[in-house]
């Protein structure tokens, strides 16, 4: 099976475990590994709104704590009309550690979208342009 659809078909089984009590909203990511390994994240919510994180940067942190190696991509979905894209925050932190990255966005309907990470945060933040 091709990645796209293997990193899409993860990131909607993890969206299944979202915690989501709040906004009723559920999202899934999937990332892929330099080394094909995928690794996935959903929302987690909780009663201080603030300190919800993002499915993306679950599965991001993840793949950080567990030593993986370069992100290569990541897919979201959610059940949104048009396949929903990272928000600002997730493509922040995203950045940091894969510039070059492309981001697969789907939605329960089977649309997608693809993007590269810098076509979604041009002229982004790093400590060479201060
Ligand atoms: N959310 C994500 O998980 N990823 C995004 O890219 C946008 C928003 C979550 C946060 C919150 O739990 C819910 O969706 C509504 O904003």
């Amino acid at each position: 099976m091709e990645i796209f659809t293997r990193l899409l078909e993860s990131a909607r089984e993890a969206r299944k475990r979202a915690y989501v009590p709040y906004s009723h909203f559920a999202v899934g990511a999937a990332l892929v590994t330099e080394d094909g390994e995928i690794i996935s994240g959903c929302n987690v919510e909780n009663i201080s709104y603030g300190l919800t994180v993002c499915a993306e940067r679950v599965a991001t942190f993840t793949a950080m704590a567990e030593g993986k190696g370069k992100i290569v991509g990541l897919a979201v979905v959610a059940d949104t009309p048009e396949p929903p894209t990272p928000c600002g925050a997730c493509r922040q932190v995203l950045m940091e550690f894969a510039p070059e990255m492309w981001i697969l966005c789907g939605n329960l309907r089977g649309q997608q979208r693809i993007f590269r990470l810098q076509e979604l945060l041009p002229e982004a933040f790093t400590e060479f342009n201060v």
